[in-house]
């Protein structure tokens, strides 16, 4: 796979052509996924849940996250590397500023940041700085206890119109990509129409401009966490190995056949 830019990745959304992104956190799934032509890896802040055990991302560290972005860019064949920051880091911007910056040097390509229109003068000066910024907004894990759980949000009128707020709020305030997790599938669809940067769904229906899953939870490797937004790519037709299920995760994305309406929420 030719290396992705923020301009191939960009040049995406212009084309229609879904796309392709997948979490990794150590250096054989890097390469692997990166040679699959998934065009975007994400170290997510979700590697305290399938790494470490945790039942949230809030233990997680930037110390974590250093170490998983190294190993993940060292073996990365040319797809685009998002780093989170993790719960805390950016709480201030001068936090933002220095630990976006450990995570640059430690091989990401954007720092992923959880917030809307309070985000936005962080990501000014983040962008600035020459650093590229994904924001995430819906269901934003780092709140998990704020929000009441692991649930959709944007259901009724005033929070969907909150989200599309931040939405354009973050993509004026420099933005490059957005990632909306756990939203009715109508509200990213509209999302995607109002934003020139790409938008990036998990629970977000098929109207995005990419779509994105946890590697384990696609793989089928938790018996005991089977969202309704994941489907297991080893169970489908002729997969027989962790390759076959990346490359059918990958066509299945290309062709708008995943996610399904039954993957999606209302
Ligand atoms: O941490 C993560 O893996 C994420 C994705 C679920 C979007 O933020």
């Amino acid at each position: 796979m030719k290396k992705q830019t923020l301009h191939s990745i960009q040049n995406l959304k212009k084309a229609g052509e879904p796309i392709a992104v997948l979490t990794a956190y150590d250096s054989s799934f890097a390469k692997l996924v990166s040679e699959l032509g998934v065009e975007i890896i994400l170290v997510g802040d979700s590697l305290g849940m399938v790494i470490q055990g945790h039942d949230s991302t809030v233990p997680v560290t930037m110390k974590d996250m250093i170490y998983h972005t190294q190993c993940v860019s060292n073996s990365n064949k040319g797809a685009w590397l998002i780093a989170d920051l993790p719960y805390m880091s950016y709480s201030t911007e001068k936090n933002l500023l220095k630990n976006a910056a450990k995570l640059m040097q430690a091989g990401a390509n954007m720092v992923k940041v959880e917030g809307g229109e309070w985000l936005c003068s962080g990501i000014e000066k983040l962008t600035q700085r020459g650093v590229p910024v994904c924001a995430h907004l819906g269901l934003t894990p780092q709140s998990v206890d704020a929000l009441g759980g692991f649930k959709v949000q944007g259901r009724e009128e005033e929070s969907a119109k909150q989200i599309m707020q931040d939405a354009l709020a973050v993509e004026k305030a420099g933005a490059n990509l957005l990632v909306l997790e756990c939203v009715p599938s109508t509200l990213a669809e509209e999302i995607t129409q109002q934003l020139k940067i790409p938008t990036i769904g998990i629970g977000a229906g098929n109207q995005t401009d990419g779509q994105v899953l946890v590697l384990q939870d696609m793989l089928g490797l938790n018996n005991d966490f089977k969202p309704k937004f994941v489907k297991n790519f080893f169970e489908c037709e002729n997969v027989n190995s962790v390759s076959q299920a990346i490359t059918a995760y990958v066509s299945e994305v290309k062709n708008r056949s995943f996610p399904s309406d039954e993957h999606g929420f209302k």
